[in-house]
């Protein structure tokens, strides 16, 4: 049963207590989030200010979600997957007064009705994770078809009015930098992004070793497999791809890089991987993890060549990495074996086993990265909601970087949390650098 109110839609209200005990842990590991929350808290730079939100509804997001709160933001958040809302993170934030409408497994009517929900609160800025809140407010701009929508009540009023509104949004995700990126292209962003995601303290930390860990995790947790000695399958060598590639090597796996991008591979054979195409390594494989973007990177070509007991699992953002509908024309039944665990036995008798729907399986069957590593992510968040402001009216309708003195800013804050000190360049160093001579 969800409770479903103008205010918040959640599932279960008396979760709220659980819910704020998991937040108060995530914040004990955010220090540097815990930081700027007292700074917004003391100067309020978002005093009258809505913010509406598509983020993973975790106890990290509920951090970022009050840091933005405590600068005196009014908050709406709706989930950036129908599958990835921890409920009692949301019961908690309902009982704080932040407008939520996340429940877990949410169809995907039920989870743009809470995307409008969000987009039609009229905000001063938006927050994405994979932008398909941005997207939306911009389908419904340019009335542009939209499948998604269909079934939903977009009774957005005014959507010229909101969309005028926005001053600014940020983006977490590659997948919705490249979303974004493709709109400023044709022209057609009606407002500042800026892309966290491209923030060195983001990509470098989180996509590397939150995506890295938090996926292994993932698998483990719903298969309890015994990751020494499989061959691993990891499909993109980009920064997910390289965490996982890293992670699933120290484990005792035997790992393989399958790229499209000569360099990213060359870098993974350097790193001592074997790097093949899909349709090499998908007679091997025991363990396939695609960490792409992109879309049918495993597909019924490959299907057919895999072993049986092969384990197929995605953490890029959309489940489109693993070509589903293949999987299905080419299986004669399918059924649940864990809760986490699909089996599909192929028309020869093959069984694959498909984690998490296909959905990031490290936010489906874990709980999403460390909140060590959402701590630089979200500060990188927090202070671009602040950036956007300060710099209202003088960014242009494209997508920008956060500037490199605020990463850096990240960056020294976190090694200071971590008791660490770095050297400074002394004058006369300064003043080498600069010397040609
Ligand atoms: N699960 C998570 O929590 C999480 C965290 C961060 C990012 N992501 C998502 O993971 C995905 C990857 O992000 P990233 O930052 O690593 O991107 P990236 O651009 O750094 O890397 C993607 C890599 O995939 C390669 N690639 C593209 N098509 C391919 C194909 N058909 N076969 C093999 N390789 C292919 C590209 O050449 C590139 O090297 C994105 O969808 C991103 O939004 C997920």
């Amino acid at each position: 049963m969800v409770v479903i109110k103008d205010e918040y839609a959640i599932k279960d209200p008396s979760l709220a207590e659980k819910g704020l005990t998991k937040i108060y842990w995530a914040q004990r590991q955010m220090p540097v989030l815990s930081k700027v929350k007292e700074e917004f808290e003391k100067t309020k730079p978002l005093e009258g200010i809505t913010i509406s939100g598509s983020l993973h509804v975790t106890k990290e997001t509920a951090v970022l979600v009050l840091t933005l709160k405590a600068g005196g933001a009014k908050v709406y958040l709706a989930p950036s997957n129908p599958l990835s809302t921890q409920d009692e993170v949301a019961a908690a934030l309902a009982s704080l007064g932040i407008h939520v409408y996340a429940w877990r497994n949410m169809s995907v009517k039920e989870y743009f009705y809470a995307i409008v929900k969000a987009v039609s609160s009229g905000p001063d800025v938006t927050l994405d994770d994979g932008a398909d809140l941005t997207v939306t407010l911009h389908k419904l701009y340019y009335e542009e078809e939209a499948p998604e929508l269909k079934e939903v009540k977009t009774d957005v009023k005014e959507v010229k009015g909101v969309a005028d509104k926005v001053i600014g949004g940020t983006e977490e995700t590659t997948t919705g930098v490249h979303r974004l990126k493709a709109l400023a292209e044709e022209g057609k962003l009606l407002y500042p992004i800026i892309a966290v995601n491209d923030s060195l303290t983001k990509y470098l930390f989180d996509n590397r070793y939150g995506t890295g860990q938090s996926t292994l995790d993932g698998i483990i947790r719903s298969t309890g497999l015994l990751l020494a000695g499989k061959v691993v399958v990891v499909a993109g060598y980009g920064w997910c791809g390289r965490g996982i590639a890293m992670r699933a090597k120290g484990m005792g796996a035997r790992v393989i890089v399958t790229e499209v991008d000569p360099i990213k591979a060359l870098e993974a054979v350097f790193d001592g991987f074997e790097v093949k195409t899909m349709k090499e390594a998908a007679k091997v494989g025991d363990l396939f993890i695609t960490a792409t973007g992109n879309i049918n990177v495993i597909r019924a070509e490959h299907f057919k060549l895999m072993k049986d007991g092969a384990v197929l699992a995605n953490a890029g953002h959309f489940n489109v990495e693993i070509n589903l509908s293949d999987l299905k024309r080419l299986s004669r039944t399918r059924r649940k074996v864990n809760e986490f665990v699909e089996e599909f036995t192929l028309l020869d008798g093959r069984r694959l086993y498909l984690l998490a729907e296909g959905r990031l399986v490290n936010l489906v069957a874990a709980e999403g990265h460390p909140s060590e590593v959402m701590d630089m992510s979200f500060s990188n968040q927090a202070l671009a909601v602040k950036y956007l402001l300060d710099n209202k009216g003088k960014l242009s309708k494209t997508v920008h970087k956060l500037p490199l003195e605020l990463d850096k800013k990240i960056a020294y804050l976190k090694l200071e949390s971590m008791g660490i000190n770095v050297d400074k360049l002394t004058k006369e160093q300064i003043e080498y650098l600069k010397e040609w001579r």
